[in-house]
């Protein structure tokens, strides 16, 4: 593509800074007050355009500009909306107040600081359709099986089979969140290499995909883990992506159809649960039972020199009824199982919660058996594991 035209940067950029009736959705005042912000900036022009939602209790801001990923200047005005939100949702008393901002003052980028951010610079096509995903009581992995099948599988994707342009395959970037490192895999040749890594999905997350044949951005995903950065279990990463389609990327009905099956996702209940994932309706993105089922979004936009044009509120549609009466069969058969695994998450997502404690204080109450002798490696987790060997 020509270097002459200018580029576009879209910036989603999220954080849960308190909500009305607990964890449950923003208030519409701390919306308006992140929404000043943005106009501000946007007067300044410091930011085209921007469009400001939300997810459950986690606020959406969706931006525009030419200042590239990672823009200290975007980045700070995300940081100030947040602020600003917050201030008046400690003033409302609502629930978590601040939940998300972990740092007392902004330094230069919003990660690691609390909030997440999915953020590709692209230079625009005549017609650039994109799809923003925004989701709550869930984590960055929640992704990695709808986006596989989106990029990777024929099956979902006729595209990568019919045209040509998707025919040459996509890449795929995966980040170990725990090690801190990642790694550039191509479907379809080590497809099964990635199925490998990101079938964990608390663990290895797809964050960015690419057009094989050109290297064109195609999605991004925010891989924050919040409860990694501050060492304790802060709420869950409840994240965000932006997918490019059609013209030599999925169609919107390919990318959406990955979300036709509501699979099982980390999260839910203080976000120590197993449960399925709804894809729902803006009306709809308000978690209820038990906390969740957790949710999904899709906004459609065009956009247009860097102006956002819609959005079409995409699960907004009785064609996912379906997906979502099934989503519900599966809460009911899953609820049932309580506080056992595997509704419950696994002793490692635990370790941030309050199993440490428990264990702690049973120490002096556990006696040795001597049943058989334990060899090889001591695992951290070992007395609570049932699924590891
Ligand atoms: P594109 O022309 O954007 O590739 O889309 C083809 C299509 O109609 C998909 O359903
Ligand atoms: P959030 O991560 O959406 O704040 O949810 C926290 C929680 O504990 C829900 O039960
Ligand atoms: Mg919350
Ligand atoms: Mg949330």
């Amino acid at each position: 593509m020509s270097q002459e035209r200018p580029r576009t940067t879209i910036s989603v950029i999220k954080a849960d800074i308190g909500s009305l009736a607990g964890h449950h959705v923003v208030h519409p005042d701390t919306m308006a007050a992140a929404a000043k912000v943005l106009a501000e900036a946007k007067s300044k022009g410091i930011i085209i355009d921007y469009y400001v939602t939300h997810v459950g209790d986690d606020l959406e801001l969706i931006m525009t500009h030419r200042k590239g990923v990672d823009s200290p200047e975007v980045h700070e005005v995300a940081w100030n909306a947040f602020q600003e939100a917050a201030k008046v949702a400690r003033e409302l008393g609502l629930y978590a107040a601040g939940q998300d901002l972990l740092a007392e003052a902004f330094s230069g980028n919003v990660r690691g600081l609390g909030p997440s951010a999915a953020e590709m610079e692209i230079v625009e096509r005549p017609s650039e359709p994109i799809i923003v995903f925004m989701a709550d009581k869930t984590e960055p992995g929640a992704f990695n099986l709808p986006l596989f099948r989106v990029f990777a599988d024929p099956f979902n994707t006729a595209g990568l089979v019919i045209d040509p342009k998707l025919h040459g395959g996509f890449k795929f970037e995966i980040y170990d969140v725990i090690e801190g490192r990642y790694v550039v895999l191509n479907a379809p040749e080590e497809m099964y290499d990635i199925l490998a890594l990101i079938g964990t999905p608390g663990r290895f997350v797809i964050r960015r995909i690419f057009r094989k044949s050109d290297d064109e951005i195609a999605a991004v995903v925010s891989v924050e883990r919040l409860n990694l950065i501050a060492g304790r279990y802060v709420g869950k990463d409840d994240p965000v992506a932006i997918v490019r389609a059609q013209a030599g990327f999925p169609a919107v009905g390919e990318i959406l159809e990955a979300f036709a099956f509501p699979h099982m996702v980390a999260g839910w209940m203080r976000g120590s649960h197993f449960g399925p994932l709804m894809p729902v309706s803006q009306r709809h993105a308000r978690c209820t039972r038990f906390d969740g089922p957790p949710r999904l979004v899709a906004l459609g936009f065009q956009v247009k020199n860097g102006r956002l044009i819609g959005p079409s509120d995409l699960f907004d549609d009785p064609a996912f009824d379906e997906t979502r009466r099934l989503a519900q069969l599966i809460a009911d058969y899953i609820r049932r199982h309580g506080p056992f695994m595997p509704h419950r998450l696994g002793p490692e997502e635990m370790e941030y919660t309050t199993l440490p404690e428990v264990l702690e204080k049973l120490k002096n109450r556990f006696k040795e058996a001597k049943l058989y002798e334990v060899k090889g490696p001591k695992v951290k987790t070992e007395l609570l594991s049932s699924s590891r060997g």
